[in-house]
């Protein structure tokens, strides 16, 4: 395997389970969040739906790049990725799917698990947090597209997912119609409406992961580290 040229390459693997829980949203936002901030970003699609690429290619060259992977190729992905100098490796994967989602967690810094606040999407996250526990890497369910209002809904999953022995991350990414309309038009949300409350969620839940990796959350900052 390469030895990474970067020393500073963060990998962040987004899983979960269960289809449809905004695990490419996600990795999308994710990545365009360190590309707006200076940071060279990448996004490895596991999917073979294929979804992060099809967004790729709506926006014909624009960053962050999204390249893709069968399973058992991510590490020289992500090796050969950290030699040509990428800073923030965001790797999106499949629903139902052991395989990719170990293979991606096992590589990482950093796992975020992406969860709608309802009973069903609750139940099948236990699987997802055993297998993260097995592999023993540091673990955040992320509470997606749920009610932007209604506090007990979180603090009521947020229990629940302690109960399980998971940890939930503080930001939580409630419905906004931006994030469809945004990768429905080959576009984040902090292209489509950077003054709005996806944006700025979505800008706090990218300073948080920094800080997670350990990793300066603005440019200026890394530029005069
Ligand atoms: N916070 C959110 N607010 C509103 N809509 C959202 C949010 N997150 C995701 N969605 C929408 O939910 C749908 C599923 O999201 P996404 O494709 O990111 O999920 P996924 O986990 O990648 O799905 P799959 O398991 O099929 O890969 C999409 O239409 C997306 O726009
Ligand atoms: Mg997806």
């Amino acid at each position: 395997m390469t030895t990474p040229s970067h020393p500073h390459t963060q990998t962040i693997a987004i899983i979960s389970q269960k289809g449809g829980a905004g695990k490419t949203t996600l990795a999308i936002h994710l990545a365009a969040a360190a590309t707006r901030v200076g940071r060279i970003s990448l996004l490895i699609d596991t999917d073979p739906q294929a979804s992060a690429s099809q967004w790729a290619e709506w926006r014909q060259g624009t960053p962050p790049e999204v390249i893709d992977s069968a399973p058992p190729r991510i590490p020289a992905k992500i090796a050969a990725a950290a030699a040509q100098g990428a800073e923030l490796i965001v790797i999106d994967t499949p629903p139902h799917a052991d395989l990719a989602a170990s293979k991606a967690a096992e590589c990482a810094d950093l796992v975020l698990i992406p969860c709608r606040p309802s009973a069903f999407d609750l139940a099948a996250m236990r699987t997802t947090i055993r297998l993260v526990e097995l592999l023993a890497r540091p673990a955040f369910v992320v509470f997606t597209a749920g009610p932007p209002h209604a506090p007990h809904i979180y603090a009521d999953a947020r229990d629940l997912v302690t109960g399980f022995g998971g940890q939930t991350c503080p930001i939580i990414l409630p419905d906004r119609a931006a994030y469809r309309h945004a990768v429905a038009a080959g576009q984040t949300v902090f292209e489509l409406d950077p003054g709005g409350k996806a944006a700025s969620e979505f800008e706090q839940l990218h300073m948080w992961g920094c800080e997670q990796l350990h990793m300066s959350t603005f440019a200026h900052e890394r530029k005069s580290a």
